[in-house]
């Protein structure tokens, strides 16, 4: 009895180390068949493995590639997780490939993505189109521009006449966004000093915010936030947000479009402000731990802390980690106490679909690759 538990014990410890191993070789013809937890869209396999890298729950994952062509799930990128960190089986499929999150190899946050994707369309997540005389150019306007996450270029063959030379600039989140913000005692939120976007080279100013004003103006997008400067960083991130408005009952953050006038209008308990996109706004929102506010889900893995401070101080270190939730030691449920949970969102560039279209170049923003 005593044997087989220190035996279930060396195993366990085992099987952790092996899943906190940096393993970057891709398995070609080898399918992880179950553990799914998600599925993403993905132009070839090794952005595919960011993803899984970058999905907080991600360890392993299976690619299924263009010439894939069984129930139209080509470009499938199957992101997987078992407790143990290990595929439950391996076996042998013909053109598809698998591997490992890179979340044990420290990888790079902002991963440079240089390939073009020449008769591959990623439809979906337009904010503008202009015309360029090449796919370079179409790229290197998408580089240019801080909102632009990845591109779709027609050449001057495409089919329809009259969209030759069009480059479609796109976007997804580069900054963490949370799937749910709320109230409940015991537990303290807040962000890796990471999450402040390094804006090097721009001028300091204050992020001036409106306080208990709202700001009159039809929202574009409503999504959670933290607080007043966390919603200042989304609404700085987005394409087309004119200002924002903050609600504190609900962690509302409303972006606004540009109407032609910016009406104020006195407001108890909410915030507005402006996108700070040319300057650095003071980012002091991302030390503040956040008392009885629960960031759900999202969750990479948990350490056990002493208190909220130390939490912070994982998530910093913790190359993966963008925001956390620390339980209180009072916190009524006893088998979660002291646990501090790392989390995580994907902020590469992700396009939302992918299609084969002939005559078309797409790609990603350079901006990561100097
Ligand atoms: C702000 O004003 C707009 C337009 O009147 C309204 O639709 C919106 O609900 C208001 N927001 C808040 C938080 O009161």
């Amino acid at each position: 009895m005593k044997t087989l538990f220190i035996l279930g014990v060396l195993l366990s410890i085992c099987s952790l180390s092996l899943s906190q191993e940096c393993r970057e070789q891709l398995l070609e013809d080898v399918d992880f068949p179950g553990s799914d937890i998600q599925t993403v869209i993905s132009p070839d396999v090794d952005h595919c493995q960011q993803l899984c890298t970058q999905h907080p729950a991600c360890l392993f994952f299976t690619y299924l590639p263009a010439e894939w062509t069984q129930n139209n799930r080509n470009f499938f990128c199957l992101l997987k997780s078992s407790s143990s960190g290990e595929p439950k089986v391996k076996t042998p499929v013909q053109g598809v490939t698998s591997g490992f999150s890179l979340k044990p190899c420290r990888p790079d946050p902002k991963p440079c993505l240089p390939r073009m994707y020449p008769g591959l369309d990623f439809p979906g997540a337009d904010y503008r189109a202009l015309f360029t005389e090449d796919a370079e150019e179409c790229r290197r306007a998408c580089t240019q521009d801080p909102a632009c996450q990845f591109f779709n270029f027609q050449n001057g063959r495409f089919t329809i006449e009259n969209l030759r030379y069009t480059c479609y600039l796109k976007f997804s989140w580069a900054v963490p966004t949370l799937p749910i913000v709320e109230r409940k005692a015991g537990v303290v939120s807040g962000f890796s000093k990471k999450a402040e976007t390094p804006q090097w080279g721009k001028p300091v100013c204050q992020g001036k915010l409106f306080l208990n004003t709202n700001i009159t103006e039809e929202n574009v997008l409503v999504l959670p936030a933290a607080s007043p400067g966390h919603c200042q960083n989304l609404c700085s991130a987005h394409t087309v947000c004119a200002s924002f408005t903050f609600v504190s009952d609900n962690f509302n953050c409303q972006l606004k479009v540009n109407g032609n006038a910016m009406i104020l209008k006195a407001k108890a308990g909410v915030t507005s402000g402006l996108p700070a996109r040319f300057c650095r706004p003071d980012n002091s929102w991302v030390n503040v731990a956040l008392e009885g506010v629960d960031f759900g889900g999202s969750d990479i893995r948990f350490e056990v802390t002493d208190d909220a401070a130390s939490c912070q101080r994982t998530c910093n270190e913790d190359s993966n980690c963008q925001f956390y939730t620390y339980v209180k030691p009072d916190f009524p449920e006893t088998s979660i106490r002291r646990r501090c949970f790392l989390k995580r969102a994907i902020t590469m560039p992700a396009p939302p679909r992918v299609t084969k279209v002939d005559n078309v170049v797409s790609g990603f923003q350079l901006r990561n690759c100097l």
